[in-house]
């Protein structure tokens, strides 16, 4: 009897040439010449340039195989070039690779919607096509002004939308937002996000009155109120979980002031903390859901969806689009999005987040139990942060940015989250082997309890 050898996708890490390599060094001096310096960030062991990805690994130029502990920005729940999306692609691609979304759309967009109405928690959604998360946002502020004549919002503490000028107002971390802060939309009431930690976080009521005073007197700029935006999990904050209950009594509050709700789903929603939309079970009760990252299978595709009665506020078109884009609906990315709804649904991608989201982050908590640095290890699903802190306590500044990068060096990539770039975010694809689990853990472990 032969045993099988894993295949790219399943392998554990081989560094043949420590990152970054020779071939990718050379490719970061290229790019540094040409691209505009605030985009790729280039030092001495970051970046490594990528060749190909499957599963769980990605090699790069210089033939090295890691395991993507990242999915890439959290976009490769269903693992690196499924086949069942490169098929949909090669297919799509042979036949229409460019339509006129509003105009004269292609036929996939009509079955796209479709099925994202059908998984919408209403009966009676509608949608709208968009390209990238940032501008989904964009599609629910402006839903949500049309339809409550309000501009204001109220959104919380940490919180990450996105970088477009719409979304950007919405979006809390000074970094992303100093140099524009004048082009902002100042009616924008920032609330504090519950119960992380005790190293930041107000508890739940706390956080439950400053939102009803907030809905109650108005956006700084004295703008009415119309709408509260909320990741259900904090995903760029360094995921940060909410306590058990504190969704549904905010649903409660929002409706008691008649605000609407937009969940921002486009990092938690299709499968990754363990439900098809991590609303649900933590007992959000959204008018708004805005989809993206998993949903195009790679391809860039986001969505945002309403109840019927909302997104009704809209004007009929008349001739013209008030919101469109030139990729509106575009074909491949509709394509490669049906197949990766029927993946999600014919693997149950939720329940195997669950199962290996929680086998990860019980093992991620066992060998990290010991450690000073660590103050926490928590998770949703397949949407882990493991927090570092100092000897007196505080966020380590920059902790998670040394580990990505060790990590790097010993064949797993990983992204740092957090304010402080203190957290380790951990998205990796569901189909991340047991063995490619003990060994991240192992090796994650081991670089943790080395630094400091
Ligand atoms: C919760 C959330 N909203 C919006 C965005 C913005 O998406 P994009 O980068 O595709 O514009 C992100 C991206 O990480 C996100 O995590």
């Amino acid at each position: 009897m032969t045993v099988a050898e894993p295949r790219f996708g399943s392998l554990l890490p081989d560094i043949l040439a420590s990152p970054p390599g020779g071939v990718s060094r050379s490719l970061a001096k290229r790019l540094k010449a040409v691209e505009s310096r605030n985009i790729t960030y280039v030092d001495s062991g970051w970046p490594i340039f990528w060749q190909e990805a499957r599963g769980s690994n990605v090699r790069d130029v210089d033939g090295n195989v890691y395991i993507d502990l990242s999915g890439a920005f959290g976009v490769a729940l269903i693992g690196h070039a499924h086949a069942g999306v490169v098929r949909a692609l090669r297919v799509q691609g042979e036949n229409l690779l460019h339509g006129m979304g509003d105009i004269h759309p292609p036929v996939g967009k009509v079955e796209l919607i479709e099925r994202l109405c059908g998984i919408a928690p209403w009966v009676g959604a509608q949608a709208v096509l968009t390209t990238s998360g940032s501008e989904a946002v964009e599609v629910a502020l402006k839903t949500a002004q049309i339809a409550t004549g309000k501009p204001g919002i109220v959104a919380f503490k940490g919180a990450y939308h996105g970088l477009t000028m719409g979304a950007l107002a919405v979006t809390d971390r000074a970094h992303f937002r100093s140099y524009f802060e004048a082009q902002l939309y100042k009616g924008v009431a920032f609330v504090p996000f519950p119960g992380c930690n005790g190293i930041s976080g107000v508890t739940a009521d706390e956080a439950l009155e400053l939102l009803r005073t907030a809905l109650r007197h108005g956006a700084p700029n004295g703008d009415p109120i119309g709408a509260v935006i909320i990741e259900p999990v904090q995903g760029r904050a360094g995921v940060r979980v909410p306590p058990d209950g504190f969704m549904a009594v905010l649903s409660d509050v929002a409706m008691e002031e008649g605000a609407i709700i937009i969940a921002d789903e486009i990092f938690t929603g299709l499968g990754r903390c363990g439900s098809l939309l991590a609303s649900e079970p933590l007992g959000l009760r959204p008018d708004i859901v805005c989809l993206g990252k998993v949903l195009g299978g790679g391809m860039p595709l986001s969505a945002c969806l309403a109840r019927q009665s909302i997104m009704c506020a809209w004007p009929q078109n008349d001739g013209e689009a008030i919101h469109t884009n030139t990729f509106l609906g575009h074909p491949l990315a509709c394509a490669t999005a049906l197949a990766v709804l029927d993946i999600v649904e014919q693997h149950s991608i939720p329940e195997c987040a669950e199962v290996v989201g929680s086998e990860l982050l019980t093992e991620l908590r066992g060998s990290l139990r010991d450690s000073d640095t660590v103050s926490e290890v928590r998770g949703c699903g397949l949407m882990i942060g493991i927090e570092l802190v100092t000897a007196e306590g505080l966020p380590w500044k920059d902790g998670a940015v040394r580990v990505a990068e060790a990590a790097l060096g010993h064949g797993l990539i990983l992204l740092p989250a957090g304010e402080h770039g203190h957290v380790v975010e951990l998205t990796p694809p569901v189909f991340l082997t047991g063995e490619q689990a003990a060994h991240s853990v192992a090796v994650l472990s081991s670089i943790i309890q080395k630094l400091h």
